[in-house]
């Protein structure tokens, strides 16, 4: 019944048709607070340093991914060492794939169409030294970026923070084409209810066909600023196959020259599974 799953009806109508062996276990998975996951800033320190000191301070934590360090118990940041030095930021597992699939280089011209408040900014920059643009449409949100960045020491001189919308191109894109583009799309968040409980009160089911268009034409607009030979890697934080596996079977068709590379496609929650859900399709871009 709704009241035994808390969540409306036509979500766990929609949950399980897309589901139907794991319904139960991704429904019941936002009952669990997630785990506290840290990201290691690898351009200040190493996992293992981090692990030391976590282990010192007697904060239980262990390794997860390969920059990961996941505690035990949840903590306010404030009290895990570390903080104001920027060894670290919160991310979770699942996200934290994002800069490890965008294959960037030293010198790449990059783009984060929708940046804030700049996790996956952050992740990019200590893979490589790079010429980022990151960009959101909310100018608040992006001073979150600035701030993240400051922190974390990752304000290089190649890093522009732009307020725009990425589907306006006029309006922010300079023509230079883009070797690398990470596109981490709005999208409906339905695979980080653990995390944000009221999400599937405030959502409505209509709002999946309107955000799977804005998705669309906002994927279609940076297809144009990406060079041939170069790579996209979508992304959303939900469950819905319209946002997932079928937005990525639609990019195959209407993207020109788009081919798929490997990525982990739709990644679930629940399962004993340490992330959140996450959907990911890397696409080249045929030159
Ligand atoms: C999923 S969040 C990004 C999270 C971020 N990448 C991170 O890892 O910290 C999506 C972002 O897209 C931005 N956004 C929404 N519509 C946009 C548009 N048309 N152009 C650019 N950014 C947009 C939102 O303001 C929001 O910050």
């Amino acid at each position: 019944s709704n009241v035994r799953w808390g969540f409306p009806k036509w979500w766990i109508g929609r949950v399980r048709q897309a589901y139907p062996a794991q319904w139960e276990a991704i429904l019941a998975s936002s009952f669990q607070p997630g785990p506290l996951t840290l990201r290691v800033n690898t351009r200040k320190t190493s996992r293992e340093a981090l692990l030391a000191v976590l282990q010192a301070q007697d904060i239980s934590a262990s390794a997860i991914g390969d920059h990961g360090v996941i505690l035990d118990q949840p903590l306010p940041v404030a009290k895990i060492p570390g903080f104001e030095e920027g060894w670290w930021l919160v991310q979770d597992a699942g996200a934290q794939l994002a800069a490890q699939l965008l294959p960037v280089t030293d010198g790449m011209r990059v783009l984060d169409a929708c940046a804030a408040p700049g996790g996956k900014t952050a992740g990019l920059l200590m893979q490589a030294r790079l010429q980022l643009t990151a960009l959101d449409i909310d100018q608040g949100r992006l001073e979150r970026v600035a701030s993240n960045l400051q922190r974390l020491d990752l304000n290089d001189e190649g890093v522009v923070l732009r307020a725009g919308n990425a589907i306006d191109l006029k309006s922010w894109w300079d023509t230079q084409p883009f070797d690398a583009i990470l596109a981490d799309v709005p999208c409906t968040a339905s695979g980080i209810v653990r995390r944000h409980p009221d999400i599937r009160w405030l959502r409505h089911e209509q709002d999946i066909a309107d955000t799977v268009a804005l998705q669309r034409r906002i994927v279609s607009a940076l297809w144009q600023t990406l060079k041939p030979g170069g790579t996209l890697l979508y992304v959303t934080c939900s469950v819905f196959p319209q946002e997932g596996i079928e937005q990525d079977q639609w990019m195959q068709q209407a993207l020109e020259g788009a081919v798929a590379l490997p990525s982990p496609g739709q990644l679930l929650p629940g399962q004993g599974q340490e992330h959140d859900g996450f959907f990911y399709s890397l696409l080249r871009k045929q030159g």
